[in-house]
């Protein structure tokens, strides 16, 4: 039995842990349990979040309905709020942005909520257009160079951007304020593609963005920027066309659904065995990753108002995937889902193509009894369907293989997640910390295992 009793405790425990950031939070999970149940998702992180930042160049309230708990948005709703942006939530899971008093704040206080986010960087093209100047905090760790989001500094650099670097992070002006440009996006950046967007829409002039992102929140993104008023054209081939306009109003939306949240119960079902409903998942979004489910042998059914996931009994089987930009098999999903795969017999391979290390979170997975090997340099004798990045990595999963609980820590959000399900899986007692950093993603993650019949103890 699980010993978080409520929904209210488990929600309080849980932001606690997730105010603080970081704080050594604990969950002890005893595996074997098969997850059943129903639970719901609301907005994906990865849209309200951008939906929160447009809402900045509105002139007029804008109302983001389905917005998730979790620390994430709470980041952004801080950094908003240093600008004078009133936040207020008039419902449950609504916010409200009061764009009237907007004003520049001291960098001490946005650097104070910055943290380990990325977001603040999508605040350049609104800032620049409200207050004329943008200062954007250290993302991470370390202080920002170019590599990470030289995308984006080259984008608002060709649309009259000045980037001054200093050691308390970047300052950007616009003197004549910013204009239309022709970007090419080295690849097709998620961020970078929403930086262009966020910043052409009251560009001067139009922008044309060739290798645009075109995942769904970025769509759903465009249909929030043109209920403000914004005049922007998905053309064929991955170009945006964005004609700036001279003002925004404020928008009233409901947030696309979290896919990489559906997507990571669908595959704690799998490995465990078990049969989640997943109130608020939508086919169309996740068309790549269910034809995955389905080759590995898991079942699901599509009704109206979500998607069931299950494991129908017999053998997983393994599969080779590779990681790609929309509409390919996303990044995100590949570490629930290589936990499944340690419970298919025979050799899966992953291939990732869209981040550099991602495969880190295998190391806990082998201590806990999978055999996964990680090939840093890619498989030269396994071409990749689209050979689009420099690097790739593969990991080579070899199933089935028992797993038994062990004491890891969490690394990342989505590796964060992985562990929750490789200790669902296991045999015996596993002790999960670091677990605040889930909550970044994944909304009342502690409730959700205690509807779905999970055996675990939470340490807030
Ligand atoms: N890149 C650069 N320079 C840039 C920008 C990106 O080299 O200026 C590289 C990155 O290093 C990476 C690749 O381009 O190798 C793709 O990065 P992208 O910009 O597309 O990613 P992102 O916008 O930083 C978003 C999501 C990620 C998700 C990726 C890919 C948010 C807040 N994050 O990141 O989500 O994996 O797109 O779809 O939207 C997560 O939710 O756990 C997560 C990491």
């Amino acid at each position: 039995m699980n010993s978080i009793a409520t929904d209210a405790q488990a929600r309080d425990a849980l932001k606690a842990g997730a105010r603080v950031g970081l704080k050594s939070d604990k969950i002890t999970i005893t595996g074997g349990n098969p997850l059943k149940g129903r639970i719901s998702v609301r907005g994906a992180k990865n849209l309200a979040t951008k939906a929160m930042v447009a809402a900045l160049l509105g002139e007029t309230p804008s109302i983001l309905r389905d917005v998730p708990d979790i620390s994430d948005v709470q980041v952004v709703r801080g950094l908003l709020e240093v600008y004078g942006v009133k936040v207020s939530s008039p419902a449950p899971g609504e916010l409200r942005f009061d764009t009237s008093n907007v004003e520049k704040a001291h960098f001490a206080e946005i650097d104070a909520h910055a943290g380990s986010s990325r977001i603040p960087i999508l605040f350049c093209g609104p800032l620049l257009n409200r207050l004329g100047e943008a200062r954007i905090p250290d993302l991470g760790g370390c202080r920002i160079g170019d590599r990470p989001i030289d995308f984006h500094l080259d984008a608002l650099r060709a649309m009259g951007a000045i980037v001054d670097k200093s050691y308390e992070g970047i300052y950007i002006t616009a003197p004549d304020g910013l204009h239309g440009a022709n970007i090419h996006l080295p690849y097709p950046s998620v961020g970078a593609t929403e930086q262009v967007l966020l910043s052409a829409v009251r560009a001067k002039g139009t922008t044309e963005l060739t290798n645009a992102a075109i995942e769904p929140e970025i769509m759903d993104l465009i249909a929030i920027l043109q209920k403000m008023g914004a005049i922007i054209s998905v053309e064929p081939n991955r170009v945006i066309l964005i004609e700036g306009v001279d003002r925004l109003e404020g928008y009233k939306h409901r947030a696309l659904f979290d896919r990489n949240e559906v997507a990571s119960w669908a595959a704690a079902a799998l490995a465990t065995h078990g049969d989640i409903f997943v109130e608020g998942a939508q086919q169309s979004e996740l068309m790549t990753f269910l034809n995955v489910f389905r080759k590995v042998g898991g079942a699901f059914d599509v009704e109206e108002d979500g998607i069931r996931f299950y494991h129908p009994g017999g053998e997983l089987k393994p599969v080779t995937i590779e990681t790609d930009v929309h509409p390919g098999f996303m990044t995100d999903w590949q570490q629930p889902l290589i936990v499944a795969l340690t419970q298919a017999p025979g050799i899966s391979i992953v291939h990732e193509t869209v981040y550099e290390d991602r495969f880190g979170f295998t190391e806990a997975l082998n201590e806990m009894g999978a055999n996964i090997v990680v090939h840093k340099q890619g498989l030269p004798d396994h071409p990749r369907r689209v050979a689009r990045r420099d690097f790739e990595q593969a990991a080579v999963i070899t199933g089935p293989t028992k797993l038994t609980g062990a004491d890891v820590r969490v690394p990342d959000l989505r590796g964060g997640f992985s562990y929750l399900i490789a200790a669902l899986t296991a045999e015996g007692q596993s002790t999960i910390s670091n677990v605040g950093i889930i909550s970044r993603g994944y909304e009342h993650f502690v409730d959700k295992l205690a509807v779905l019949g999970a055996d675990f103890v939470f340490e807030g």
